[in-house]
């Protein structure tokens, strides 16, 4: 992406940072964390619109500045949340503001390092930070969202672990970047699919047993099923949080697998074609043995101990 080239991401954050120091605050205290700069309101309410935010939705914002993201959450989509910043004027500033919008009862502001936040309760979790940031946060990311939970940044992507979707749109007011433009990336956590699985499957009265090895890298998935001694790899494979879905090629049949991971099974349905005929019967895999999924990149550096 064009923008993340090393001059890219350098005039980014050089912006950033001179927002900053405009705002009088020592680089020294603001090397490795983000600089306050507010997100536009309408990439506020596009990034909301693209996770689909309702009334059902937990927002958590990392860094929340003013408090926009999660003030916009409760009160145009009805959802309830909590932000964290570093920054006790703008967490009281934040509080103030969903006071004043009729929604501090939720949307509530902490004064709270990012990383020393607890993100069990997302549904939807927003950010604009640093691309070093983003990166330095990814596996917290990982390791804490449920499968599932929608995750949208403003501007900065995720290095390795790419997004479901992203666009860019004019940000009118930006103080930041270049041309008043914004980017948005969007992710779903994954579930973790990876390890091996078998189920059975009855056709047309006959019983076929099946064996899938799947390899995992962040959401992209890959696999190779074994039913009766022959081989096929999985096509088409895709997983969004805990929804799967495959096809697999075997002779003159054509299986389409979807369904839903729930930790040690799958439940769903498999349309198979062939023999002349359609027909869609209920499939529930069960895992043989779970694998560490790659949720870091295979020229990352190790992760010491
Ligand atoms: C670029 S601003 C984004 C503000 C808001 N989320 C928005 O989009 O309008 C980043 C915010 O992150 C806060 N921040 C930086 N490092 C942080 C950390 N480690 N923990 C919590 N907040 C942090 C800064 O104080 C700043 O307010």
């Amino acid at each position: 992406m064009p923008y993340r080239t090393h001059t890219g991401a350098a005039l980014a954050r050089g912006a950033l940072l001179i927002a900053c120091l405009a705002a009088g605050r020592s680089l020294a205290q603001d090397f490795g964390d983000t600089p306050y700069v507010p997100t536009p309101q309408n990439v506020v309410e596009r990034m909301l619109e693209i996770a689909k935010v309702g009334p059902r939705d937990y927002v958590i914002d990392l860094g929340s500045g003013d408090g926009r993201l999660v003030i916009t959450a409760a009160k145009r989509f009805g959802a309830r949340g909590f932000g964290v910043d570093l920054d006790r004027r703008l967490v009281r500033l934040s509080n103030r503001l969903a006071a004043e919008a009729g929604v501090a009862q939720r949307a509530v502001f902490y004064e709270r390092d990012l990383y020393q936040t607890d993100l069990g309760r997302a549904t939807v979790l927003t950010m604009y930070l640093l691309p070093e940031v983003n990166l330095m946060v990814r596996p917290k990311l990982l390791a804490e969202l449920r499968p599932g939970t929608r995750i949208v940044s403003h501007d900065y992507d995720m290095g390795e672990w790419l997004p479901d979707f992203q666009t860019e749109l004019a940000a009118p007011g930006k103080t930041v970047g270049v041309g008043q433009r914004s980017k948005i990336f969007y992710w779903v956590v994954p579930a973790r699919a990876a390890g091996r699985w078998s189920w059975r499957l009855t056709l047309d009265g006959k019983v076929e047993e099946f064996e899938l090895a799947l390899s995992q890298q962040f959401q992209k998935i890959e696999g190779t099923l074994n039913a009766g001694g022959s081989t096929a790899r999985m096509e088409n494979a895709r997983l969004t949080g805990e929804a799967i879905s495959f096809s697999v090629r075997a002779g003159e049949f054509r299986y389409d697998y979807s369904g839903q991971i729930m930790n040690r099974a799958i439940e769903g349905t498999v349309r198979v074609n062939g023999g002349g005929r359609a027909r869609e019967l209920s499939w529930k895999a069960g895992r043989i043995e779970a694998w560490e999924p790659r949720f870091t990149a295979p020229d990352a550096p190790p992760v010491p101990g």
